[in-house]
């Protein structure tokens, strides 16, 4: 399996503890290029741990993950994100008080000059804001307009072109239409898509059962922290993968 080219990210065995609690007993799946993957389960079953294993947040206690065929060895988000994992948190993330472009280039900034004399470049991360919106066709008002005024959608949106942006491999999203209405989770899913046909692998973590049946390849089933059963999309129910969230069907 580790040498399957198409396989970009491969979790093996992978356990973690937070004192007396097992958050992840021995995880096991993988995410192939090219490709949306869903991770499903109930609450507590581990989907918000072993992704911030992949995201540099956590460390893993044993076991391993490859990442585009090395074992990943994060110290921090940083890290993650240099090797080309970008994660949308729940939160989001975004400054309110600040404007698209701002967020977009937060940590980031272009800056001209050296040293202690470099100063921001504005103007190329301005222009650099509106090609990354337009390329990715967001609907988000102008790079100038301040976060506060945007609408929970179009949020998502620039903390998802914030990933898609910076030439990432894989992007990973935590719920990411889960405060939002039927018209922006549409918007959103077009998004997700549009990161697939642009090349990036993307994980998404979703309650939303018809919302995996429609976007994703493949669905990965954790319970009581352990990976149960992983499926092609194309070739299960959104019945079969309740049954194997619940335990009413084994793998
Ligand atoms: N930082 C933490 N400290 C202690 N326990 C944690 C921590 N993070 C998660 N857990 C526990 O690990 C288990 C898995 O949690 P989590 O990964 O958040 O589940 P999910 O995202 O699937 O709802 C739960 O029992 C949760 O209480
Ligand atoms: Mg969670």
């Amino acid at each position: 399996m580790s040498t399957t080219p198409d396989i970009l990210l491969d979790v093996r065995d992978v356990q973690l503890s937070f004192g007396s609690v097992r958050a992840l007993k021995g995880v096991d799946l993988h995410l192939r290029r090219g490709e949306i993957t869903a991770l499903v389960g109930d609450n507590g079953a581990g989907k918000s741990t072993i992704v911030r294993c992949m995201s540099g947040v956590h460390r893993q206690d044993s076991g391993e993950i490859v990442f585009d065929g090395a074992p990943i060895d994060f110290r921090s988000p940083e890290d993650a994100r240099l090797a080309g994992i970008e994660t949308v948190h729940q939160n989001l993330a975004l400054v309110e008080d600040l404007t698209v472009w701002q967020n977009l280039f937060l940590n980031r900034e272009i800056t001209r000059g050296v040293g202690p004399v470099a100063l921001l470049d504005r103007k190329a991360m301005r222009r650099q804001a509106q090609e990354m919106v337009s390329t990715l066709a967001v609907n988000v008002p102008a790079v100038d307009s301040r976060v506060r005024r945007l609408s929970g959608g179009q949020r998502q949106a620039v903390a998802i072109c914030r990933a898609a942006g910076f030439s990432s491999k894989l992007v990973i999203m935590d719920e990411p239409t889960a405060a939002l209405g039927v018209q922006e989770t549409a918007r959103v899913e077009e998004l997700i898509t549009k990161l697939r046909a642009d090349g990036h692998a993307v994980l998404v973590i979703s309650h939303d059962f018809a919302q995996v049946m429609r976007l994703s390849d493949q669905v990965w089933v954790m319970r009581g922290g352990r990976c149960v059963a992983g499926r092609r999309t194309a070739e299960t129910t959104g019945e079969e993968i309740v049954a194997l969230i619940t335990g009413a069907k084994e793998s």
